[in-house]
């Protein structure tokens, strides 16, 4: 059993917090399914494991609709695009995950599909125009700034997901908790919030560990001093750093200001565990800052 994919939240109704971005789409999904007409382009932006996939499988759920799922980043050419495109069904989804890594030729390809329904194959003169049923796109990207407004604008709804409070990591606690069947107090679930950088996919990975780790010591109840055996175990310090935040930090101190790249082959850390997840928490604590030349520390 894949417990990552269990404790997704399944409809819109289910998800913890992103008030404004749910409530926005179940207006846009009622009025679209009076109508009867297809949901509009959705844009979703937000840092990685803040909801971007959840959103859209729980929009393909709401509206009972299948969802087909592409990877961007293994998309390398049109070619690669086609057996997707060519599948796409009536009033269905089509997910275009880590928007920003689709080459440009294919962005190019995908502008026409999701404008007016046109797949344009073949070269200037000899161009093929095949229709495409009417389905809605959902982008997800970590990094809007990096896609184009001409591709943007084709998108109506356009949201940017917001950090989490602890508040709201909590009640994800409690919720996925109650999948798995523990019993966690409200100051175990506050430090383990702490101890995932206020992250909703951490919060989680954090619990599924904390439930591996009680079930081998015959635990059914987990409290805070459960989760300071986890902090020992998983080398997390008092500042609910983990090793390569140290060593993250470490790098940064001596080597100020200092790009990512560098970072990369100072650390060897990957750039996506730098900007995805190390960086984030250390930018929302202000404890880092980036300019033009690079990381610093504040
Ligand atoms: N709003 C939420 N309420 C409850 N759980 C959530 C919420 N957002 C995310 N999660 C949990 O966090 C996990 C990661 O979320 P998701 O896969 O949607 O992130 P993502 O934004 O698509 O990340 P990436 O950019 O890495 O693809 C989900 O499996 C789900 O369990
Ligand atoms: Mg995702």
């Amino acid at each position: 059993m894949n417990y990552s994919n269990e404790l997704r939240p399944v409809k819109l109704g289910d998800l913890i917090g992103q008030k404004k971005v749910i409530d926005r789409l179940k207006i846009s999904i009622k009025s679209c399914q009076q109508r009867g007409e297809c949901l509009p382009h959705v844009f979703l932006s937000g840092f990685s494991g803040s909801g971007k996939t959840t959103i859209g499988l729980a929009i393909a759920n709401e509206l009972d609709t299948p969802i087909q799922i592409i990877n961007c980043a293994a998309i390398s050419d049109v070619k690669s695009i086609l057996p997707f495109l060519i599948k796409i069904t009536a009033n269905s989804i089509i997910f275009l995950d880590e928007m920003q890594a689709l080459p440009k030729t294919v962005a190019n390809l995908l502008l026409s599909v999701i404008e007016s329904g046109k797949l344009n194959l073949g070269k200037s003169g000899h161009v093929m125009a095949v229709e495409i049923p009417q389905s809605t796109f959902i982008a997800a990207t970590t990094n809007p700034g990096s896609i184009l407004e001409t591709i943007k604008n084709r998108f109506l709804l356009q949201y940017q997901l917001q950090p989490y409070t602890q508040t709201e990591l909590c009640e994800i606690i409690k919720k996925s908790a109650s999948k798995l069947n523990l019993i966690i107090d409200d100051t175990a679930s506050m430090k383990l919030v702490c101890i995932s950088k206020s992250n909703p996919r951490l919060v989680n990975h954090s619990l599924l560990f904390t439930r591996d780790w009680a079930a081998v010591n015959n635990l059914s109840n987990i409290d805070i001093s459960t989760i300071d055996e986890i902090m020992v175990l998983l080398d997390i310090d008092k500042d609910y750093l983990d090793a390569n935040d140290r060593l993250y930090l470490a790098t940064v101190k001596k080597h100020q200001p200092v790009g990512v790249r560098t970072l990369v082959s100072l650390t060897n850390l990957s750039s996506d565990t730098i900007t995805e997840i190390i960086e984030p928490e250390l930018l929302r604590r202000n404890w880092i800052v980036k300019t033009k030349k690079g990381r610093k520390l504040v």
